[in-house]
C-alpha cells in the first residue's frame, strides 16, 4: 500500500500535465513541487537559481518533498533534478514519465526552455539527460512511455495505479 504517487522524469517530459489529468481521474489531490517552491519563496525557479544558487534550490526541493509525503493521497509532480538530489519516501509509488530527448526538444518552446536554468543549450541538456536517465529508472517502480500523447497512455497508467492501492 502506497501513500502517494510521485512523478519523475526529465525537464519537459510532461510530468505536470500527466499529474493533473491523473489526479483528476483517480480523485487525488495534485501537487507540483516547483510550483509550491515558487509560491513559498515568492520567486521563480530561475530567479532562485540566479540569486541563491542551485544548492539552495536543491535544499528547498528536499524539504518540500519531505513535508508533502507526510500526508497521503496526492499525485506529486517533481522537478527533473529532484530524484537526483533528494530522497523520496519509500511509501511513495514512483512513476517515471519516460521520453526521448528529441521528443522533449520538439515539445519545449523557446519560452519554456528559458524558464529552465539547466536547459541552457541543446548539447548540455542532452548530456544531462544521458547522465540522468538511469537514475530515473533506478528510482522508479514503474515507467510509462510518454513519447505518445497523454490520451494514448493515461489509461495504462490509471489501470496500473488502481492495481497498486494508493491511499
Ligand atoms: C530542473 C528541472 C526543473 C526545475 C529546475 C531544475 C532539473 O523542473 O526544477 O529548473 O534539474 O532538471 P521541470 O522538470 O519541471 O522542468
Amino acid at each position: 500500500m502506497y501513500d502517494n504517487i510521485v512523478l519523475i522524469g526529465f525537464m519537459g517530459c510532461g510530468k505536470t500535465s500527466v499529474g493533473k489529468i491523473l489526479a483528476r481521474q483517480i480523485n487525488k489531490k495534485f501537487m507540483d513541487i516547483d510550483n509550491l517552491i515558487e509560491k513559498e519563496q515568492n520567486s521563480s525557479v530561475s530567479d532562485i537559481f540566479e540569486n541563491k544558487g542551485e544548492e539552495y534550490f536543491r535544499g528547498l526541493e528536499q524539504k518540500c518533498i519531505n513535508e508533502l509525503t507526510q500526508k497521503t493521497g496526492q499525485v506529486i509532480s517533481t522537478g527533473g533534478g529532484l530524484p537526483i538530489y533528494s530522497s523520496i519516501s519509500e511509501k511513495s509509488l514512483v512513476i517515471y514519465v519516460e521520453t526521448e530527448f528529441d521528443v522533449i526538444l520538439n515539445r519545449l518552446s523557446v519560452k519554456e526552455r528559458d524558464k529552465r536554468p539547466l536547459f541552457y543549450d541543446e548539447p548540455s541538456a542532452r548530456a544531462l539527460f544521458n547522465k540522468r536517465i538511469h537514475i530515473y529508472k533506478e528510482q522508479s517502480n514503474f515507467s510509462i512511455d510518454a513519447t505518445q500523447s497523454i490520451q494514448t497512455y493515461i489509461h495504462v497508467l490509471v489501470d496500473y495505479i488502481l492495481d497498486q492501492r494508493v491511499l
